[in-house]
């Protein structure tokens, strides 16, 4: 049994779509979320920026003494994995769970890639997918205008531009012939009902979230480090801007009010 926190860390507001999933899967852990919401976005940034940015997040998490560090965020998950792969605690990111899930889920091996232009131009989820299946064809898509929209909160399933953006970025994916979309960044997951309503549904979407909470549930087990099974999880989450908008979409994507659970904190000082 271990009874520290699991670190989950995102630009912004996306990672919510793995704490959501961890919520379900792993009801009895604490978490500490850390979004970056005063430097988002961090998918048009460069390679340097990104491993900067993931090396501070890392750092302040590492200061709850966390027991696993969760990359929530495509963009460093791809574009700062090594940043990742060199902390002493188990670390996990969003590209091996969620290609895994895409290989396994598609039929016709054509599999449709949506991140920031920071994944894309990484080449980290064609590198994972053909490592488990050598003749997938993938179509990737960099689908940067997403992420705003979900940090302005344009996520109802009935938007106007968020269902025009979301039907251009898909355009060659569709084309393309994929039965299956990686959302390859966080913060699509929150549009999933959009992209579903706009792919059709013979498409299978693999919400990155829910892979990368999988794969925690699976190392937590693996390792004998999940916490005691009569605790009911508890969380804090941490922004680096303030907290009103972060509270605004958590509500609606959590079920629940968690203003009392969030704080604004000055990445600067910390790091
Ligand atoms: N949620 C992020 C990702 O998964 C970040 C998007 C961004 O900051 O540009 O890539």
């Amino acid at each position: 049994m271990d009874k520290r926190p699991i670190g989950v860390f995102d630009s912004g507001l996306g990672g919510l779509s793995t704490v959501r999933a961890m919520k379900k899967l792993l009801p009895n852990e604490d978490i500490i979320y850390f979004g970056d919401t005063g430097r988002v976005p961090y998918g048009t940034r460069s390679k340097e920026t990104v491993e900067t940015y993931a090396a501070q997040d890392i750092k302040f998490l590492r200061s709850f003494s966390c027991k696993m560090i969760v990359a929530a965020c495509g963009t460093v998950s791809t574009a700062a994995a090594d940043v990742l792969s060199r902390i002493d605690e188990p670390s996990t990111g969003i590209t091996k769970p969620s290609a895994k899930a895409a290989a396994e889920a598609t039929k016709n091996n054509v599999i449709g890639v949506m991140g920031t232009s920071a994944t894309v131009n990484s080449g980290a989820f064609d590198n994972e997918i053909h490592a488990l299946s050598p003749d997938a064809k993938i179509i990737s898509v960099s689908c940067p205008l997403l992420v705003s929209l979900v940090e302005s909160n344009w996520i109802d399933i009935d938007d106007e531009v968020t269902n025009a953006a979301v039907r251009r970025y898909i355009a060659p994916i569709i084309e393309g012939g994929a039965d299956t979309i990686i959302l390859g960044c966080t913060h699509f997951p929150i549009l999933a009902p959009i992209i579903q309503k706009n792919a059709g549904n013979g498409v299978t979407l693999i919400d990155s979230g829910l892979a990368e909470a999988q794969y925690v549930k699976n190392v937590l087990e693996e390792k004998d480090m999940q916490n005691d099974l009569n605790h009911a999880g508890v969380q804090r989450f941490f922004v680096s801007d303030k907290t009103q908008n972060f509270c605004d979409v958590a509500n609606i994507l959590l079920s629940e009010d968690i203003s009392d659970s969030c704080e604004f904190v000055d990445i600067f000082k910390v790091i």
